[in-house]
């Protein structure tokens, strides 16, 4: 993780942080800014996660207790907040959701050609479940008045990226969840925002059949370069407190600049080289171009 200072911008906060499975895992780089911010939390990830053993090492990093949960079930989810209830006595002050599971994405089948099973627990594990864990927190009037919840997107929701398949419309619905239900958190100041993240090197990224070409892609094309999981947790801890508290039902983008581009001279040098070097070279794109 980046040698960032603690700000203490999380002091007194209690919350949820769904989804770290590792140390690549964007939630597990956002429960260590949110520990360093003085933030307190129960983490929970699914239960096929326990047998991988590797979310032990962030408990003894942030003294965090996991619940295991799979984010489908409404019993499930509930059993995280009771325990964090039973932890903290206080409803919680922030809700990550950084879950995301594509089937169809996995297995390679093409988006004409979907498995329909698949695509519904693709959406549901992926989108619907974030509508899950807010009512689930409403019910048991566990989430506090001016709370911040926070889910993770990508671009993907709203231009075409062939590779990326069933999840384009899962990140679509979680963000239109986003906008639905930031209407009605509103009435009790609770926030609720999705971070629309670079390609980054996770389990879940690395799954999608293309990702290395999705990655160098926007790497070329981003005038900063993707930013990485580290960066992205600092940007979710100013979500995650009070400095943001006006700022809801947003999908904001956290990749370099990509989302405001169309090419860039460090994409058009790679191409060139790629395509026959004598018909089509940076000069002579330039020169046609002028
Ligand atoms: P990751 O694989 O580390 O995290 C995905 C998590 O979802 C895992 O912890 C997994 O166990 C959990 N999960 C899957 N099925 C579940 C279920 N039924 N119940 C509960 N949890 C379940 O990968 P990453 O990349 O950190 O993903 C986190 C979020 O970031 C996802 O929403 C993903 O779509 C999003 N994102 C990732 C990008 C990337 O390039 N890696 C880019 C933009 C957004």
């Amino acid at each position: 993780m980046a040698d960032t200072p603690a700000h203490g911008l999380l002091t007194n906060k209690v919350g949820l942080v769904f989804g770290a499975l590792d140390e690549n895992s964007i939630a597990w780089h956002i429960a260590e800014a949110i520990h360093r911010e003085g933030g307190r939390f129960v983490r929970s990830n699914a239960p096929v996660t326990k047998r991988f053993g590797s979310l032990e090492g962030l408990a003894e990093k942030t003294g965090s207790p996991i619940v295991y949960a799979d984010a489908t079930s409404m019993d499930d989810i509930a059993a995280v907040y009771a325990r964090a209830q039973e932890d903290f006595g206080q409803p919680c002050d922030f809700v990550v959701h950084s879950i995301g599971m594509g089937l169809n994405v996995r297995k390679n089948r093409a988006y004409t050609d979907l498995h329909y099973d698949w695509y519904h627990k693709a959406l549901d594990i992926s989108a619907m479940s974030l509508h899950r864990i807010i009512k689930a927190g409403i019910d048991v009037e566990a989430i506090a008045n001016g709370a911040s919840i926070l889910s993770l997107s990508y671009i993907a929701a709203q231009r075409v990226f062939s590779k990326y398949s069933e999840m384009a419309d899962a990140k679509a619905l979680l963000e239109s969840i986003t906008r639905n239900f930031g209407y009605w958190l509103g009435e009790r100041r609770v926030r609720i925002n999705t971070v629309s993240q670079s390609p980054t090197r996770t389990t879940a990224g690395q799954g999608i059949k293309g990702f290395d070409a999705m990655y160098e892609f926007a790497d070329r094309i981003a005038p900063l370069g993707n930013a990485d999981a580290a960066s992205c947790a600092d940007y979710c801890v100013t979500l995650l407190s009070d400095l943001t508290r006006m700022v809801t039902m947003q999908t904001l983008y956290h990749d370099g600049g990509f989302s405001s581009m169309g090419i860039s001279d460090a994409f058009v040098e790679v191409f060139a080289q790629a395509l026959d070097g004598e018909s089509l070279d940076s000069e002579s794109l330039d020169s046609e171009a002028a």
